[in-house]
């Protein structure tokens, strides 16, 4: 239940300059989500939506700004934030040795969630039964038993995707979650999460690469080079960014031509003519034509069209030499280790 108006995700002129680096992964974004609002970060490869997650998710620190989930600071109370949020990490982090089911299993102890028994037979039947129900949805069913080492890539995305679900988080973040699974699996995800989010009011994060899954969106942002250079509906972006036009054709080329000319519309092209219209214009435009046409092709943007267009526009504008200075795995894992040891015990 909402009980607060607060933002479920408030970020402030958020830094992350990693070690070493010649420029900011991050650098100064602002924005805010609403409880139970579904919220798309999306970017090109690099762009900062990892790194904003795992600043998000108590992973990474900040080197400036900002960051409060469901109200708690991820700096002075990241135990607070953890047990708020549940994530899907772009790299699992799954412990190969064990079953996908021993996986879920510390994973729900660790948070409280259930106390621990040595088997899955011993364990609580709630357990038991929200295991079952979410590796049904997946997919995952009784290959849950297996050892992760014997699981497929898509496999362990399920397991990961699963393991995330048990507590119910109030905010979810998914840093793409669907990459790798197949159709009926991916499916069955959004069906789950559509489902979870009306029933908790959960709030969702998600970063992809499959614009279509952003669609549905409450709010989308588009990161480059760790600044959001849009934001809003999916439906506001869209028509910030690009046109709805027409593709009218003819027998009569000359004809057809001479009639746009006359009615003082802007169109591209020797024919098929690219007529650049939305909605009730081209209606008007259409009855107002007399020679027959061969050719009505509307074209609706999508979000794809919006986001190719945006970063397009973001890199032209930004030239060359915009990358950061990576320093690799390593690196990464030592940070990360610093922080976990830094931070107040979830383990
Ligand atoms: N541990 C690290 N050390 C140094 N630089 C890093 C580290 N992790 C990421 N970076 C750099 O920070 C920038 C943002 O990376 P990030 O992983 O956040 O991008 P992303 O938007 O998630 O990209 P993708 O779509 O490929 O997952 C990149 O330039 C990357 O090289
Ligand atoms: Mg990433």
């Amino acid at each position: 239940m909402v009980t607060t108006t607060a933002p479920a995700i408030d970020v402030r002129h958020l830094v992350k300059r990693y070690l070493n680096a010649r420029t900011n992964a991050v650098d100064g974004i602002d924005f805010t989500v609403d409880p139970g609002e579904f919220f798309a970060l999306l970017g090109p490869n690099g762009a900062g939506k990892t790194t904003t997650i795992s600043i998000l998710t108590t992973m990474l620190l900040p080197t400036s700004g900002v960051v409060r989930i469901a109200g708690h600071d991820v700096r002075t109370e990241a135990s607070a934030v953890r047990r708020h949020v549940g994530i899907i990490f772009q790299r699992p982090s799954l412990d190969q040795n064990l079953t996908g089911e021993e996986n879920v299993r510390f994973h729900s102890i660790l948070y409280g969630l259930y106390p621990f028994r040595p088997s899955y037979r011993l364990m609580p039947g709630a357990y038991r039964r929200q295991l079952q129900d979410l590796a049904a949805v997946l997919e995952l069913r009784e290959d849950i038993f297996r050892p992760v080492k014997t699981y497929s890539g898509g496999m362990r995305r399920k397991l990961e995707i699963i393991r995330s679900l048990m507590h119910h988080p109030q905010v979810l973040f998914l840093d793409e979650p669907t990459a790798g699974l197949d159709p009926a699996s991916r499916r069955g995800l959004w069906e789950y999460l559509d489902e979870e989010r009306r029933r908790s009011g959960t709030t969702v994060l998600l970063t992809t690469h499959y614009l279509d899954e952003a669609e549905n969106a409450g709010r989308v942002a588009i990161l480059n080079r760790g600044v959001i250079v849009s934001l809003g509906t999916p439906g506001a972006v869209k028509a910030e960014l690009v046109r709805h036009y027409v593709l009218v054709d003819a027998d009569d080329r000359a004809a057809l031509r001479g009639e746009l000319l006359a009615a003082g519309v802007p169109f591209s092209g020797a024919g098929p003519f690219r007529v650049d219209v939305d909605g009730s214009a081209t209606h008007a435009l259409l009855r107002a034509i007399r020679t027959p046409l061969t050719l009505v092709q509307t074209h609706t943007p999508s979000l794809e069209d919006a986001y190719l267009e945006v970063v397009g526009r973001a890199d032209s504008e930004a030239g060359e030499d915009g990358g950061t200075v990576g320093r690799g795995d390593d690196a990464d894992r030592a940070e990360r280790a610093d922080r976990a040891g830094a931070a107040e015990g979830v383990a």
